[in-house]
């Protein structure tokens, strides 16, 4: 499928990986309704790709990952106009997380408000040593609208979601590795190759291993610990009708690389 009339994303495919990189860099890549709308179009194409195992979002120049939700559209907004805009928002963060394939946020500058949302939505995030990190909605006179009271009190402990929330605070790289919102934090020209390669690492797993277990991740989240594991119990169970787990265990025992069956996806 062709992307080349979108404006205001990249979409760039390679060895089974797409990278999206948010691309409005007069405006540090903010999220307005045509990017989101973009944005979903992206992601429900990716969803059908067999060809596609990982994701990859960042942001275009050097700067900013996503400076947030566009300021220009939020400023003479209405209730219902309001509400529009973050559901919009939301279903474009709900996408990205449950996305069948695994969602890397490669992080190369700002990432405030929704930019922050935005990462908060994928599987784990990577951190160019200039990030910037923070939901300052506050300040602004509104409150994060695409998930981040929500997402960010799951990530990082609870104290310091409210602190982040309430104070408006933006923390550097280093910060957001040591509170757990940054897996790594990297120099800004090793931040793709190094979320690239661990693409290529997940790429090695088995495909369908990986799906359902971000998928049981993902919905055992917010439910009480022995929901969780029912459906880790069922899961793991319905793995096995497939050919994944014979030919990973066999591949083990006869001490060779497995070869997975190829990912099919619904169209
Ligand atoms: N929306 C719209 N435009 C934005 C923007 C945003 N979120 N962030 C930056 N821009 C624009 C600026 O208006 C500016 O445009 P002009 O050149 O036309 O004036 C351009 O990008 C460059 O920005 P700055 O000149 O401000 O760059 P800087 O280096 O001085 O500062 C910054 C960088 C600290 C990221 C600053 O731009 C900033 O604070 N941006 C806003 C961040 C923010 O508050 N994000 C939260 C938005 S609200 C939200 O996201 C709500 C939600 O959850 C739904």
């Amino acid at each position: 499928m062709s992307f080349s009339d979108l404006k205001n994303l990249l979409v760039e495919d390679n060895d089974g990986v797409r990278q999206i990189t948010f691309n409005r860099p007069k405006a540090l890549n903010a999220l307005n309704k045509d990017t989101l709308n973009e944005c979903k179009r992206v992601l429900e194409a990716t969803q059908k790709d067999a060809s596609i195992d990982v994701v990859i979002l960042t942001g275009s120049g050097e700067k900013a990952f996503v400076a947030g939700a566009d300021i220009n559209e939020m400023a003479n907004a209405d209730l219902e106009q309001a509400r529009a805009f973050a559901q919009q928002g939301h279903d474009v963060m709900n996408t990205i997380e449950q996305l069948p394939q695994p969602v890397i946020a490669a992080v190369n500058g700002y990432a405030l408000g929704g930019g922050t949302e935005l990462a908060l939505a994928c599987d784990f995030i990577y951190a160019s040593e200039n990030a910037v990190f923070g939901l300052p909605e506050v300040s602004l006179g509104l409150i994060p609208g695409f998930g981040g009271t929500q997402r960010m009190s799951r990530k990082v402990p609870i104290g310091m979601a409210r602190e982040l929330v309430m104070t408006g605070a933006k923390i550097k790289a280093d910060e957001a590795l040591r509170i757990g919102l940054a897996n790594k934090v990297l120099p800004l020209d090793a931040l793709l190759s190094t979320a690239h390669k661990t693409a290529q690492t997940i790429r090695k797993q088995s495909s369908l291993a990986v799906e359902v277990a971000k998928k049981a991740m993902v919905e055992g989240h917010d439910l009480p610990l022995q929901q969780g594991c029912e459906i880790e119990i069922s899961t793991f169970a319905k793995l096995f009708t497939s050919d994944h787990p014979k030919e990973g265990t066999s591949a083990f025992l006869e001490k060779r690389k497995p070869n997975f069956p190829a990912t099919t996806r619904k169209s």
